[in-house]
């Protein structure tokens, strides 16, 4: 159907409107009313309707929150009015005098307190105008910060856009916080990729609010927590306050009522209990004056307001004995130092280890072994060292003396400029970087060889059988079935796994090689550049960088490991295998058979591991859904198929597909390799 552009101008501000009170159900009230898919679905009309008219195209559209601005510089941005910090207390007795300071400057006033949850992020001020956000600003000096308007706009749950009725000019502040199980994710994602983890949520969200790429900041969910509004017309509590910012469509941080001093006091208790079972971290409570023009009269120093406090919770520590440093080999050869410690009880769990995350903190912290040291558990962070106690180091201690060579294979280790950490550089036949990497290729997102666990790699590894990815696809199952200890089935369920995975696409493939800086959407991003190995090795270093986003560090690694003969010799093995080297297998998306589809399995289908199904609709173009809907295409019948399924797709009018049906449509059997 074609809209005229009025139509379609209507059309997205009405979609727009629509999408904003959907992220409000969702972030504010935490009520939403729509599925995942539903949502989505509306999403991808605005975007269709915005590549049909890009001159349509809205800074406050939800599309924009994928990101996709490359920024080199941040513009430095001048806060209207100075972003302070505040003055912590630690004690009930300081919020006592605080108060009692309170009184001293203004003694005729009745003082009320509201108090929030003092979360541990990154500060930052947005500016909306006629209720659109045009513009988001890091705290910085306090003065001036830089203006990080594209990466803001990516944050979840902050608002592009204001609900309801909104003055012409509003200020927010609030704070930028990554949930504590995206930071693991993180960390877990950046080890894999042989990048050095983040201490803790807060650097993370910081780190990544500096990030150039805003479409990699939109992949890390970052999140919004509003906690402070200027505007005309506000009213006078700030406890209001709060309810308007919700009502505009932001998530509030937690808040009290307006209290009294002995109920904040009970507040903060309270909270000192439960705040391990919050999703996020909170280092504290912040105690504020609820009335505005009280607040106002109380002022500021020059370097926090008058009419506010932080109360401080002090992270639980611990002293103990720092035995020995251990050092982990990762699979790109990172070396993390782990602190062994005489066991010792910390926040409701015996701690024996604590991290150190690089060589530098060995420096930093100058430990010795054996020295008395106080360790440190905040939310579910790994507990880590944070600093000696010299008074108790025995006269015999010896300075902890990081290896300079690898504790596996004995390869001297080499400190990349500019880097914190050390790797070991033996590649090729560093043992724990073999095996890591093995892992790695027969990961779920890259190859996909479910079959073969980390167990079970780790031993074809010792036994010589595997030491390369090509020595997988010569695996036979006489060979695994010659090893002893392995189920009767095992041998063949792996070789079929590991033909299956011949199918796997370039970009996939590429990802998992485990080139150093090459992640899921680089890969992407390299085999769209670059449609086979071929083109990307012949493309010089300066080629590499110059497709978007990509950039130098990315671009020396990719072409230094094309470039390595060994490497080389080892790709012209696995495409010699049948596996795909090139796009040409994989045509775009949209162009495949089973593009836009969604389907959903039920029963089983002989010989082919169910895993393996998925892969084949997933590679093929399809969706694998959840569960049965009323937006499901297909159902996939097997053998022994559930009732419930079938009786419910029955109920549905949904699609039923056999096997051969389901293959006749892709045109391409699933057996053939
Ligand atoms: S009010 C002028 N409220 O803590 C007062 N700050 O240590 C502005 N923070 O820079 C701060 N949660 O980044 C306020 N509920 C909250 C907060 C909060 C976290 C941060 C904020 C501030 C820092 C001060």
């Amino acid at each position: 159907m074609e809209l005229s552009p009025e139509a379609a101008a209507s059309r997205i501000d009405a979609l727009i409107r629509e999408i904003t009170e959907h992220d409000y159900r969702y972030y504010v009230l935490a009520q939403p009313i729509l599925s995942d898919s539903e949502y989505d679905r509306l999403v991808a009309e605005l975007r269709a309707l915005e590549e049909q008219f890009p001159d349509l195209r809205r800074p406050d559209s939800p599309t924009q929150r994928v990101g996709g601005t490359i920024t080199k510089d941040f513009p430095v941005a001048l806060h209207r009015r100075p972003m302070l910090s505040l003055d912590n207390a630690y004690t009930f007795e300081e919020l006592r005098e605080f108060e009692q300071r309170l009184r001293r400057l203004m003694p005729q006033a009745i003082f009320s307190y509201i108090a929030q949850l003092k979360i541990d992020g990154v500060a930052v001020s947005l500016h909306y105008e006629k209720g659109v956000l045009v513009q988001g600003i890091t705290r910085g000096d306090g003065i001036q910060g830089d203006d990080i308007t594209p990466n803001l706009r990516t944050v979840r749950g902050l608002p592009l856009r204001l609900r309801g009725h909104a003055p012409d000019y509003v200020e927010v502040r609030g704070e930028v916080y990554m949930l504590r199980s995206d930071f693991h994710r993180l960390n877990e994602e950046r080890s894999e990729l042989g990048e050095p983890p983040f201490m803790n949520p807060r650097n993370a969200t910081a780190g990544s609010l500096k990030l150039q790429d805003s479409r990699e900041v939109a992949r890390r969910r970052l999140r919004f927590f509003a906690y402070f509004a200027e505007a005309e017309g506000l009213p006078d509590s700030d406890w209001a306050v709060m309810d308007q910012l919700r009502l505009w469509g932001f998530p509030v941080v937690e808040t009290s009522g307006v209290f009294s001093l002995p109920d904040v006091e009970r507040f903060i208790i309270d909270w000192e209990k439960r705040k391990e079972t919050l999703p996020y971290d909170i280092d504290g409570i912040v105690v504020k004056v609820d009335s505005r023009a009280l607040r106002s009269q109380l002022g500021s120093t020059a370097k926090a307001p008058r009419w506010s406090i932080a109360y401080k919770y002090q992270p639980e520590q611990a002293t103990t004995i720092l035995r020995a440093i251990t050092y982990q080999v990762g699979r790109t050869g990172y070396i993390t130092p782990v602190a062994e410690l005489e066991p010792v009880k910390l926040a409701g769990t015996t701690v024996k280890r604590a991290s150190l995350y690089n060589y530098d903190e060995i420096r930093r912290l100058q430990l010795h072994i054996p020295d008395a040291v106080v360790i440190e558990k905040s939310g579910d962070i790994i507990p880590k060292v944070i600093r000696v106690v010299p008074e108790r180091r025995p006269p015999t201690a010896k300075p902890a003396v990081p290896p300079d060579t690898c504790p596996e294979c004995g390869s001297a280790l080499i400190q990349p400029e500019g880097e914190v950490g050390r790797y070991c550089p033996n590649y090729k036949h560093c043992p724990p970087q073999v095996i890591g990497r093995l892992e790695h290729f027969v990961s779920r997102r890259a190859m996909n060889i479910q079959s073969l666990g980390e167990k079970i790699l780790r031993r074809l590894y010792e036994e010589g059988l595997v030491r390369c990815f090509s020595d997988l696809y010569a695996l036979t199952t006489d060979r695994l079935s010659s090893l002893r200890g392995f189920a009767e089935k095992m041998p063949v369920k792996i070789v079929q796994n590991i033909q299956a995975s011949k199918q796997t696409p370039y970009p996939r493939v590429l990802y998992a090689l485990g080139i150093r800086h090459v992640g899921e959407t680089v890969a992407q991003k390299l085999a769209e550049a670059f449609p086979s190995i071929d083109t990307l090795r012949n493309a010089s270093e300066a080629d590499i960088a110059s497709v978007y986003t990509i950039g130098e560090v990315i671009a020396k690694s990719v072409y230094a490991y094309l470039h390595d003969e060994e490497n080389w010799s080892e790709i012209e093995k696995l495409r010699a295998a049948g596996l795909r080297f090139s796009l040409d297998f994989s045509p775009s998306k949209s162009d495949l058979p089973l593009a836009g589809k969604k389907f959903l399995i039920t029963g089983t289908f002989q010989d082919i591991p169910r895993d393996r199904l998925i892969a084949y609709i997933e590679e093929h173009g399809g969706t694998y859904a959840s569960g049965i809907s009323k937006n499901l295409d297909y159902l996939v019948v097997g053998e022994e198929p559930g009732k419930a399924k079938l009786d419910k797709a029955a109920q549905l009018g949904i699609t039923l597909l056999s096997l051969q049906e389901l293959e006749a449509m892709v045109n391409h059997p699933i057996r053939e390799t």
